[in-house]
Order: C-alpha cells, then sequence, then structure tokens
C-alpha cells in the first residue's frame, strides 16, 4: 500500500480554520497528517500546568474527518520556563558559546535533567493520546543532528563522557595507550581529568575524536531509546518512528533505528544540490530537478534503517528557506519525487507542509497552500499522485534485495574526519559516486551496514570502511560475493592506529595488498592510471601497495610510474587510489561483469528501478525519453515515451 501525508500545525492557524484544513486534506486524497513536535510551550505553559483542550479538539477534527494522526514528542523545542529552570540543558558549542533559548533543538543529550524531561513530557503525550482511536502512529523528537546539535561540549557532557570512557576502557592505562597518550605527553592519571576535544591548540588525538564522537552517538541512541520505551507503554501496538535527515552521518542511524520500528527522513533535495560539492556547471544542469540519486540514496538508505519499512516524513512541496540559495524546483517535481519514493521502497509520503506560514522563520518555505489558502503546485501535483496510485496493484509489495551492496559505516565516516590528510577528502561524495555509477547502470543498491548479513549480494563495495573490522572479512570471505575494497580500506584499528600488518589490516585475507605510503593530492596533480589501453586522470587519494595479487590497472605518472593501481585475485580486488568520473565508470563495468550482474547504459537523466513485480523508468530531464519497456509489459502509468520529469510503470 502507498499513502500520502502532510505535516500540519493546528496552533499556528485559528481554529475556525481547521475544519476545512482537514476536509481539504482528506478530498485532496491524503490518509496522514503529523502534528505536535513544536507544541511544548502550548501544551505545558508552566510545569505541571497542561492546556491539552486545544490538540484534543484538533485531533478529533482530523480523526473525525478521516485522517490517520502521526503524533510527535515535543522534545526538539524545549520551553523558556524549562530552560530558565535548569540552564545547564543548553548545548554549549565547540567555541565554548552557550547555544541559546529562541529557536529550536537547544539541548544537550548528556543533561540528565532535559532527558527526564524529554521523557516525561513525551509520557503525557502517550498517556493522553496513546488509545486515541485517530493516533496511529508516533514520532520521537524531531530531526536529531539538524543544525549540528548531537556534539555538546558542555560540563554535564564532559562528566558523561567521562563515564562512558570508564566503561570502555575499565583503567587510565587502556585509555593512554588506545589514544597514543605518550605522543605529546599527553597521559591522563584519572578518568576524572578526561577533557572534551574542542577548544586545542592543535587537532586532538583522533582517537580522542573518535571515542567523542561514539560518545555523542550513544547518547543519542539513549535519549531516543528512553522516549520510545515510554511512548510504547502507554501507546502499545502504535508503530514509533524518528524523522531522520538526509546524509546526517553524526550519530549511528543503525542503532537509532534498531529501536524503532520504522524510519522516516526528511527529503529535501534542492537544498541537497545546493550543498552538495558538485561543480558549478552540473548543479546549473540540475538546479530545478536537483540530483536524481539524492533522494534515491536517502530512500535506500532509510529503507536499511527501518528495516525494510520506510516514510518521507518530510517531502519538499517548492523552495525552501535554508539553503545559501532557495530555488524553485520544476512544475512535476514533487509528483516524480513521490513516485520515486515509493519504488525506492517508502510507503508513506507526508509532504512538509500543509500551509505556508505567515510569519517566524519559515515564511519563504513552500506548503501544498500559499498563506492565504489558494492551491500552490505542489497541491496540483499531490492530487495528481493522489488518483495515479489507483493503478497500483493491491498489496504492498516491498523491494527484493539488490544484487549489489554498498556498505555505509558511520564509525569509518567520524574515522575519516579525525584524520583528514586531504582538504577535499570526502566520504559523502564517494559513496554517492559509487551510488549515481551503479544507478547509471540500471542497477538497483543496498545499503548495507557492517553488522549485516552479504551472504547472498553477487557484489559488495567498500568505499571507504576505514575502521579495520575482522568479522566484517570473515563474513565477506564466507560468502559468494565479490568484493572491491577502496584505498582506505582497514587502514586503522578501531583504536585509530595503523594496524600490525599495515592496511588494508584484516582485510588482508581477502587480497594480498600492504599499502606502503598514501599520498593526498589535489585535483591539478596531473597523474593518471592506465586501464585496459586506456588513460584516465586521477588525483584526491593515491596509494603505493606492494602486492602479489594480479596488477589490473597501473599508475602514469612521473612520481612512482607503474606503479599497481588495482589489483586483485578471483574473490576480491583492491583500488589504491579514489576512482572517480570516467575511471570510475569504467571501473564499475568491469565489477558489473566480473560479479556476473546485468548493465545497461542509461543517459544522464534517466533511472529505472524495480519494486516487486513493478518497473519504474522516471525522466529527469527536459527532452522526452525512449524507455525499452518489453513488448509482452503492461503499462500501468505513463507510456514508453516518457515526457520531461514524467515516468513510466510497467509490470511483465
Ligand atoms: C613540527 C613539530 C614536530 C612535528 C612536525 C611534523 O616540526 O615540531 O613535533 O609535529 O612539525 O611535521
Ligand atoms: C526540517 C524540519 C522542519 C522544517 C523543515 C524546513 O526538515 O524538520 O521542521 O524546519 O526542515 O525545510
Amino acid at each position: 500500500m502507498f499513502e500520502l501525508g502532510v505535516c500540519y500545525y493546528p496552533e499556528q492557524w485559528p481554529e475556525h480554520m481547521w475544519q476545512r484544513d482537514a476536509q481539504r486534506m482528506v478530498e485532496l486524497g491524503l490518509s496522514w497528517v503529523r502534528v505536535g513536535e513544536f507544541a511544548w510551550s502550548l501544551l505545558e505553559e508552566e510545569e505541571g500546568v497542561f492546556d491539552w483542550a486545544w490538540l484534543d479538539r484538533a485531533v478529533d477534527i482530523l480523526g473525525t474527518a478521516g485522517l490517520k494522526v502521526v503524533m510527535c514528542t515535543p522534545s526538539a523545542a524545549p520551553p523558556k520556563w524549562l530552560v530558565d529552570q535548569h540552564p545547564d540543558i543548553l548545548p554549549v558549542a565547540a567555541d565554548g558559546q552557550v547555544r541559546k533559548f529562541g529557536a529550536r533543538r537547544h539541548y544537550c543529550f548528556s543533561s540528565d535533567i532535559y532527558r527526564e524531561h524529554a521523557v516525561r513530557i513525551a509520557a503525557e503525550y502517550a498517556k493522553r493520546y496513546g488509545a486515541n482511536p485517530f493516533v496511529q502512529a508516533w514520532q520521537i523528537d524531531n530531526e536529531y543532528g539538524d543544525h549540528d546539535t548531537i556534539h555538546s561540549y558542555s560540563e554535564n557532557a564532559k562528566k558523561a563522557f567521562q563515564r562512558w570512557l570508564a566503561v570502555r576502557y575499565q583503567t587510565i592505562e587502556a585509555l593512554n595507550d588506545a589514544w597514543g597518550t605518550a605522543f605529546w605527553s599527553m597521559k591522563y592519571n584519572r578518568f576524572d581529568q578526561v577533557e572534551l576535544p574542542n577548544g586545542l591548540v592543535e587537532e586532538p588525538s583522533p582517537t580522542h575524536l573518535l571515542d567523542y564522537q561514539r560518545f555523542a552517538s550513544d547518547e543519542v541512541v539513549r535519549f531516543n531509546r528512553a522516549q520510545v520505551d515510554v511512548v510504547r507503554k502507554y501507546a502499545p501496538g502504535r508503530p514509533v518512528t524518528h524523522n531522520f535527515m538526509g546524509h546526517n552521518v553524526d550519530f549511528d542511524h543503525y542503532k537509532v533505528g534498531d529501536d524503532l520500528d520504522f524510519a522516516s527522513w526528511d527529503s529535501y533535495p534542492m537544498g541537497a544540490l545546493v550543498h552538495s560539492r558538485m561543480d558549478d556547471q552540473e548543479k546549473a544542469r540540475l538546479l530545478r530537478t536537483g540530483m536524481p540519486d539524492q533522494p534515491a540514496f536517502n530512500n535506500d538508505l532509510y529503507r536499511r534503517i527501518g528495516q525494510g519499512r520506510a516514510w518521507i516524513m518530510e517531502q519538499q512541496p517548492g523552495p525552501v528557506n535554508w539553503a545559501e540559495h532557495n530555488q524553485s524546483p520544476h512544475d512535476g517535481m514533487v509528483r516524480l519525487w513521490t513516485w520515486l519514493a515509493f519504488a525506492h521502497g517508502i510507503d508513506v509520503v507526508c509532504y512538509f507542509r500543509w500551509r505556508q506560514s505567515r510569519f517566524a522563520q519559515e515564511q519563504f518555505h513552500a506548503g501544498l497552500l500559499l498563506p492565504n489558502d489558494d492551491a500552490d503546485q505542489a497541491y496540483y501535483e499531490v492530487a495528481q499522485v493522489a488518483k495515479e496510485m489507483a493503478v497500483l496493484p493491491s498489496g504492498n509489495a516491498g523491494r527484493a534485495p539488490a544484487r549489489v551492496a554498498l556498505v555505509l559505516d558511520y564509525a569509518s565516516r567520524w574515522a575519516a574526519g579525525s584524520l583528514p590528510q586531504g582538504a577535499d577528502y570526502s566520504s559523502a561524495r564517494n559513496m554517492m559516486n559509487w551510488y549515481q555509477t551503479l544507478s547509471a547502470r540500471g542497477v538497483d543498491v543496498d545499503i548495507v551496514g557492517p553488522q549485516d548479513d552479504m551472504a547472498a549480494y553477487d557484489l559488495v563495495i567498500l568505499p571507504d570502511v576505514i575502521l579495520e573490522d575482522g568479522d566484517l572479512a570473515e563474513k565477506l570471505a564466507l560468502s559468494k560475493a565479490k568484493i572491491y575494497l577502496s584505498a582506505r580500506t582497514g587502514s586503522k584499528t578501531q583504536n585509530m592506529h595503523i594496524p600490525d600488518n599495515l592496511p588494508p589490516g584484516e582485510f588482508a585475507r581477502l587480497v594480498n595488498v600492504k599499502v606502503k605510503r598514501v599520498e593526498s593530492l589535489p585535483d591539478y596533480c596531473g597523474d593518471h592510471i592506465e586501464l585496459d589501453g586506456q588513460n584516465y586522470p586521477v588525483g584526491n587519494w593515491r596509494e603505493c601497495i606492494e602486492s602479489d595479487e594480479a596488477i589490473l590497472a597501473r599508475f602514469k605518472s612521473d612520481h612512482r610510474d607503474q606503479s599497481p593501481a588495482l589489483v586483485g585475485n578471483d574473490k576480491c580486488w583492491y583500488g589504491a587510489a579514489n576512482f572517480s568520473g570516467a575511471l570510475l565508470d569504467v571501473l564499475v563495468d568491469k565489477l558489473l561483469l566480473w560479479a556476473g550482474v546485468p548493465a545497461v547504459q542509461l543517459s544522464a537523466d534517466v533511472r529505472i528501478t524495480q519494486r516487486g513485480e513493478l518497473h519504474f523508468a522516471f525522466n529527469f530531464g527536459d527532452r522526452m525519453a525512449e524507455i525499452d519497456v518489453p513488448a509482452e509489459a503492461e503499462i500501468l502509468l505513463g507510456q514508453a515515451k516518457v515526457a520531461p520529469r514524467d515516468l513510466v510503470i510497467w509490470r511483465i
């Protein structure tokens, strides 16, 4: 089943409008409405003094109209009275500045007092609405990590970090060994001496930084779980989610996802494009469509985070307000993103927001309606999707497992940041390069964590799983999959040391490689790799490796010319550089052929994918695209000649 919904703020509109709003939502074809995530100070005016009446009425009106309500706990926006009572719940930025009241997300995950209040208000919400027949799902908090709010450098965080370290290391000697404190006279005598890694003269020990990030991630998991538990207690049988952000890697999303019934994420492709590291020319080309693969990747990622169950909780409906520039998406994009989400396994798409706000911070942010209640462009597109959904066969077929997996390890992302080595090295971009290159060949991809079962894949790619992981190496060795290890794989132990046998550490059991030197290189470096008789430019990251495996490509350079760039055996290949652009195209073609995964050559603006028996082709470009729909196929929506920013759905 595929359903649509919307984010609604009854508290921002006069009550006489609610009834008509609810009616129009239903007429539009929406099934879900999300409420409550920023309503704390309006429900609890001072500690223990509640006014639920208005939210009761709103839920009643929405539910009676036929909508299912997603109720959100309000911990993303603590009220002023609570901050005044306990100023130390506020987070502290890396520069030591307290981050004040006046916007949102002004709390420190390590404040015990704040966690108690967050659980208390979640319990009050859940007692009030847990058994309400209209409230069919719950969201905890709102966008953990928004505006860099995972990391706090407060006294509370420092004490909690010291306790966390004492549990992890047991003895201070073990911490000193792990962090390498012999290096610059950084030795600690006791856990209560340990500092947070901000405001130092030079960079901290990378192990210090990595542990701080592990700790901060665990604090999010703990904070979230405490609310999930209390919501489950008072709202039994109702699924619980959190709305994650696209691309945030500040905490381990797998771990938070494990505590939820389903995952959801907030999709803002226009802002994601502006903030991406693509060059200006490519950005200009995609200015009003966004990168086709950006929402697709996140749909695939959050399908995994939700263990197969995922929604988009906030879908961009028009221009937003928060990016460097806020361009309008082309007409038709909201419909296209909605169908793309469904194709990638998303079950519900909710739009943010019902009506554009007349006041406060997000006045420039579009909604389905204009502030005066006129329908905006997205309204018509949602109406169209709602009608088109009738073509879907009944039953909720999900995506079949893909044949190719990309491994995303959150701790390795933190590891990359704690010893960057090159200013323009980006794990996120590497991951997206792989995803895009595979998608451009019509290859569906699963995003998996190092802890996941990989036995059934044909090809498993480790873009830069920096942290050595013996269990993962073992699992990969036993699987039937062909494996690709990129440069930097296994280059650090879990303690951020160089492995005893040199990188790739334990992964060397898959492919016999020793990394003897690494270089980070500027784009203008002029180095090349020769692959199948062709020369391709390479930069960013290069390694000098020693290996007795077959040499599949070599560097062409005035420096260590002919040194091996790609080596491998029948199980595993190792790339001694950051392959991108045309070089990555060729590498991916070779890998797919080697692993026996069928590929097609799609134009840059076309994407095909499959959900259950349904096949989809999307045209993100501004010219007609002719899709190879098999003659025996039954076309359910659209046609094989796909118009710009349109799609075709068929089954065989
Ligand atoms: C300086 C310092 C050394 C070392 C080197 C590294 O010279 O004095 O301790 O950090 O830089 O290049
Ligand atoms: C985020 C938040 C929303 C809103 C939107 C605006 O996704 O969760 O509350 O601020 O951004 O795009």
